[in-house]
C-alpha cells in the first residue's frame, strides 16, 4: 500500500497517536519506513509543519495500532470473525500450515484446530503475546514475511488474513516456503482484483451473512465500520 492511500483510508482512531509514537517503534520499523515515507516528511513534521504531521499519523495509524494497542486491535478481530465460508474452503486437514501477519490469532485457532503443524509469523511482539496465549499450539515466529526462517517447501498451505495485498517479495517468499504443488491463500488481500486477473482462484462471500458478536460501540467509533473478511484468492505453487 502506497503512503498516500494509507492517509486516504486512515480509521478516525488516527488522532489517538502522536508524533512521538513514531520514535518508540522498533528500529526495523524505522529501517522499513524510510523508503516508504515521502522524503524530507519527517523532518517537516518534527520541525512542526501540522499538516505533515497529520499525514504520518494517519499512514502508520495501523502499526501504532498493532504495536502499541495489542488489545485494541484483539478487540476488533473478535468483533469481525471470519466467514465461515472462507474458512471450510480453506484445505487445512492434516496440512503443515504457514501463516503470515497472524496479529493476535484470528485464524489461527481455526487452522490450529485442524492443520497437522502450524507455524504463525507476526512482527509485532505484544500480538505474539496475544497470539501465544491463545494459541499455544502453534510454533511463533517474531518476524516480517519479507523474510522468513522457514525451510524451502516447508508448507502445505501459505496463507494470511487482512494482512497483505500483491506484494511482490511477499509473493516471492511465500513461493519459497510452500511445496511444489501446496497452495498459497490470502483471505481478503487489498486489491482482491489484481489476483483474478492473474488466475488466482477468486471466492466472494457476502460479509452481511457473519454473525457479529455484540461488541463496544466505541470499537467502531475507532476504526470505523465493522468488516468482516469474506473474501479469498488462492493458487496451487
Ligand atoms: C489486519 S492485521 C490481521 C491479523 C490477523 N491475520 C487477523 O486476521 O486477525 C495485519 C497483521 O499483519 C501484520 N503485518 C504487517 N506487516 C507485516 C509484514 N511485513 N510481515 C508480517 N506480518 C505483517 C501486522 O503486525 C498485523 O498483525
Amino acid at each position: 500500500m502506497r503512503y498516500s492511500e494509507a492517509i486516504a483510508e486512515a480509521p478516525p482512531g488516527w488522532t489517538h497517536f502522536s508524533l512521538a509514537d513514531y520514535d518508540r517503534l522498533q528500529p526495523d520499523y524505522h529501517r522499513r519506513f524510510e523508503n516508504w515515507i515521502p522524503g524530507g516528511e519527517l523532518r517537516r513534521a518534527r520541525q512542526g509543519d501540522a499538516a505533515a504531521g497529520e499525514r504520518l499519523r494517519k499512514a502508520l495509524f495501523w502499526t501504532f495500532v498493532y504495536e502499541f494497542e495489542p488489545e485494541r486491535w484483539d478487540e476488533l478481530s473478535r468483533a469481525e470473525p471470519i466467514h465461515p465460508g472462507v474458512l471450510a474452503a480453506l484445505s487445512v486437514d492434516g496440512k503443515r500450515v504457514l501463516e503470515i501477519g497472524a496479529g493476535s490469532g484470528r485464524l489461527t485457532q481455526h487452522l490450529a484446530e485442524r492443520a497437522a503443524e502450524i507455524t504463525a509469523v507476526e512482527p509485532s511482539s505484544g500480538l505474539c503475546r496475544l497470539l501465544a496465549s491463545r494459541v499455544p499450539r502453534a510454533d511463533i515466529k517474531v518476524q516480517f514475511a519479507e523474510v522468513m526462517s522457514i525451510p524451502d517447501g516447508w508448507a502445505d498451505l501459505s496463507v494470511s488474513c487482512s494482512a497483505f495485498g500483491p506484494e511482490e517479495e511477499i509473493l516471492r517468499e511465500l513461493e519459497r516456503c510452500t511445496r511444489k504443488g501446496g497452495t498459497i491463500a490470502f483471505i481478503s488481500p487489498r486489491e482482491l482484483e489484481w489476483f483474478a486477473e492473474r488466475g488466482w482462484e477468486v471466492a466472494r462471500f457476502d460479509p452481511a451473512e457473519v454473525q457479529i458478536p455484540p461488541h463496544d460501540p466505541a470499537l467502531e467509533r475507532f476504526f470505523g465500520p465493522i468488516k468482516p473478511p469474506s473474501d479469498l484468492a488462492w493458487r496451487q505453487v
